[in-house]
């Protein structure tokens, strides 16, 4: 597999039409399928349909798979361990694969504190345990989050998101013990300041305001923020992220990093809290942990980490071939260099897309930190329709991109990709957007 190749053209082809049409009259409708896109098999970049069609993966699929798709080292980890043991309950037996991979994760980056880990069978899992083990150990009741953040679909995580009202109508999530926040973007501020120039009305609003008025820091039992939100792609700044560590400090709130989206590689460094040199007390991690076998991780303070035993069980969270696919990606990452690799070739289609916001009516603010780069469509006419008419014009040449917020695209290729693919990924994407420009 090295180019897009589509035997159809215009997917899906008949026997991927057969298996849309059986999905939709048997599935539950609440799935969403931004492209009709009927997955057979899939290795590096790539992702063929059930028809043959070849897709160069920048989208969803590719940071669920972190390092890419079906790594040989991985397939064989799996296999060797689904002959040996496939399940045992961690909250019955101890296995070696749960405390290798607890003692690979707590080590990885240099952390100041003293760690412990629990593996989950999910991303919401872990985030719903960090709140859990902030609660159990502050015995406070609140949680402060922000605006348009996602931290996943069960009803606690779901208490701290607001990214979308189609995730939250008619659901009745008990949303009271979650204090929301404005999220600090600088590209759309809330407070109406230009990027750089402000006084972080961000970080005093939540000092002067929250804290003071709304929270009363002695009920906060933590403060979880996603440091680059997986929707817009959207960066904390750095002076608010030092605020907010500072102000968690001051009044002995834990501070919780979710990077379930963003976390192990995918921004250059291992975790995107390096980039703001900032120690968090609990980070939660998912995507890209296990090349996309179910996982989900909470590291936290060992100070902190102190609850009882049977007060939270996962009888499927570290898994053994879970963690047999994660130890062996984190080997495939530091042999393989990955996390460079997301740093140069991050920064490569980063400049590609500058330009071409430069010489682009519909293109606007090209950002991105390693892998998890972004741009915004722009159009009077409705941005948001042109995004989706951008995604599905690539989707048709064979390149996979995903669509975020109200009208962002979201270029997040496997951290194995070359120089090559990011050339070709960006050929495809540039006519598409010049065809689309001519139409208007
Ligand atoms: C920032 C963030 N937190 C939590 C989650 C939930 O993870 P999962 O879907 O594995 O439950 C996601 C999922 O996309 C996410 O992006």
């Amino acid at each position: 597999m090295s180019t897009p190749h589509l035997v159809k053209t215009v997917p899906p082809g008949e026997r991927g039409l057969k298996v849309l049409r059986r999905s939709n009259e048997l599935c539950s409708p609440s799935l969403s399928h931004p492209y009709p896109l009927v997955v057979s098999r899939a290795e590096g970049c790539y992702v063929e349909d059930v028809d043959g069609n070849r897709f160069l993966d920048f989208g969803v699929g590719a940071w669920t798979v972190g390092l890419g798709y079906c790594h040989p080292e991985v397939v064989e980890a799996v296999k060797a361990q689904a002959e040996r043991l496939i399940h045992y309950p961690q909250d019955y037996g101890y296995t070696e694969l749960y405390a290798d991979l607890v003692e690979r994760l707590v080590s990885l980056p240099p952390w100041r504190f003293r760690r412990r880990g629990l593996l989950t069978s999910s991303g919401s899992e872990a985030v719903e345990a960090a709140m859990k083990m902030a609660r159990w150990h502050t015995r406070r009741p609140k949680i402060l989050a922000f605006t348009g953040s996602w931290h996943g679909s069960t009803a606690g995580a779901m208490s701290v998101s607001s990214r979308s009202s189609v995730e939250r109508r008619h659901f009745y999530i008990p949303a009271q013990e979650a204090v929301l926040a404005p999220y600090p973007n600088c590209l759309e501020c809330p407070f109406g300041a230009e990027a750089g120039e402000c006084d972080m009305q961000c970080l005093n609003f939540l000092e002067e305001q929250v804290l003071r008025r709304l929270l009363p820091p002695e009920e906060a039992a933590a403060i979880i923020i996603e440091p680059v939100q997986a929707e817009t792609l959207v960066q904390v700044p750095e002076r608010f992220m030092k605020g907010l560590r500072g102000l968690s400090d001051e009044h002995g709130i834990p501070l919780i990093l979710d990077e379930c989206w963003v976390g192990l590689g995918r921004t250059g460094r291992w975790l995107a809290a390096e980039r703001w040199n900032l120690e968090a007390d609990c980070v939660c991690l998912s995507r890209g942990l296990s090349s996309g076998l179910p996982l989900g991780a909470l590291l936290s303070r060992e100070s902190l980490m102190d609850w009882e035993a049977g007060c939270h069980q996962s009888p499927y969270g570290g898994n053994p071939l879970s963690c047999a696919a994660a130890l062996a990606t984190l080997d495939v990452m530091e042999g393989e260099h990955l996390v460079g690799n997301a740093s140069t070739q991050g920064l490569k289609l980063l400049r590609m897309l500058r330009e071409l916001c430069e010489s682009s009516e519909i293109l606007a603010n090209a950002r991105g930190l390693g892998l998890a780069v972004a741009v915004d469509v722009v159009h009077e006419g409705g941005a948001g329709r042109l995004a989706r008419d951008l995604m599905l014009t690539c989707f048709r040449r064979g390149l996979i991109v995903s669509l975020g917020g109200s009208s962002t695209l979201r270029f997040t290729p496997p951290l194995c990709v070359s120089a090559e693919e990011v050339e070709t990924a960006y050929g495809v994407f540039e006519e598409s957007v010049r065809d689309l420009e001519s139409a208007l």
